[in-house]
């Protein structure tokens, strides 16, 4: 059949598509709201409640409440009794909900789709006139970056990504310098240094709030082996032993300065750990990535436009295995390896040294 002959049949399937794609985007801002005010982990520790009850339970407004329970219900999220208004959220859904479920939790994930909306009328004037959204756009990025990243270092920083690097947990035990660039809140480096009290952290990043953040964990924690600066790392100096960069190289201004830089800064038996976005540099070959469309979303309304906007390279969230592998090489890395976590479909892990 030719296209021509396919076409209503084809439309009325791509409308409903469309209209499956508007009724789930809607469904992914109640699920953050859901997250946000604790109803799913509210209603993860009930038996099947009536409205009134799961709001007193959450502290919410019963009106509020009922409202987005309707929505949750009609998504297929809650199941709904109508003999005696019970709510219920499955066991199997709480898996996947709930701040217990730890890394496996996507509805804290879902908070990113607000933080797209917050920037979408900058990121449209971007696309008319050029340039970027800057990082004061997004008053709230620090916080929900710390929350979604830490649910991943908490369950498997120390025990599964450091491994990733043979001998590196031997080493961190003795006692290494270690820097970790782009650090955000610093969580990576306050997790390590209180795991590997004789080694020595350092934590880098160009946001005041990420770094006061950092600093406060690591007073809570009382560690005296991590330090955070504010600086560009670009610019980095000194030199360490091993210096880590998680979700960090696409979103700068300038990677290949950074890249350059780490390098330099890496001791003759140094390594470089990179964490970065699962993808490839090949459009076509991420057809099918089961994050495709988040993470091009991501890099339009944050990635490659805070890069874009101090004029930077603009890399972009899907930068991609090849791209990053020929960079680190172009950066002076002579031995690149990748390494994955099972069950990980967001990072792969680059494990970089100069060659020995
Ligand atoms: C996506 S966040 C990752 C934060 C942290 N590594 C984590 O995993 O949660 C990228 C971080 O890079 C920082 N950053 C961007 N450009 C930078 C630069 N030139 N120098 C230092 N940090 C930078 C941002 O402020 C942000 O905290």
């Amino acid at each position: 059949m030719t296209e021509r002959a396919q076409g209503p049949a084809r439309q009325e399937e791509f409308a409903g598509r469309m209209l499956r794609l508007l009724n789930d985007a809607c469904l992914g801002h109640l699920c953050s709201l859901g997250h946000r005010a604790g109803l799913f982990d509210v209603m993860a520790g009930l038996p099947p409640a009536t409205s009134a009850r799961i709001a007193e339970a959450a502290g919410l407004d019963e009106r509020y409440v009922r409202e987005w329970l309707g929505g949750m219900t009609v998504g297929g999220i809650v199941e709904y009794a109508p003999e005696d208004g019970g709510y219920r959220l499955p066991p199997a859904h709480a898996a996947v909900l709930t701040r217990d479920a730890g890394p496996d939790n996507m509805a804290a994930f879902t908070q990113y789709l607000a933080m797209m909306g917050e920037v979408e009328d900058e990121v449209l004037a971007a696309f008319r006139a050029g340039g970027g959204v800057p990082y004061s756009s997004y008053p709230h990025f620090q916080d929900l970056q710390a929350e979604e990243t830490a649910r991943v270092y908490d369950s498997s920083l120390v025990d599964t990504i450091v491994p990733l690097v043979p001998g590196l947990t031997e080493r961190l035990r003795d006692g290494i310098d270690a820097l970790d660039i782009g650090t955000g809140q610093g969580h990576a480096v306050n997790l390590l240094a209180r795991a590997f009290p004789r080694s020595r952290f350092v934590g880098m990043d160009i946001s005041e709030a990420g770094i006061g953040e950092a600093c406060a964990e690591a007073a809570r924690w009382e560690l005296d082996n991590a330090r955070f600066e504010v600086a560009d790392t670009a610019e980095l100096t000194g030199s360490y032993d091993l210096i880590t960069a998680f979700d960090v190289i696409h979103d700068l201004a300038r990677p290949a300065r950074t890249l350059t830089a780490v390098a330099n800064g890496l001791r003759a038996d140094g390594v470089f750990l990179m964490g970065d976005i699962a993808a490839s540099s090949d459009l076509s070959e991420n057809v099918g990535h089961p994050l495709g469309p988040t993470l091009y979303a991501l890099s339009v309304f944050y990635c490659m436009t805070v890069s874009l906007a101090e004029g930077g390279a603009g890399l972009g969230t899907v930068w991609g295995r090849q791209t990053a592998l020929r960079m680190l090489r172009e950066a002076g890395f002579d031995e690149v390896g990748t390494r994955e976590v099972p069950g990980d479909i967001l990072n792969v892990y680059y494990v970089a040294r100069k060659g020995r």
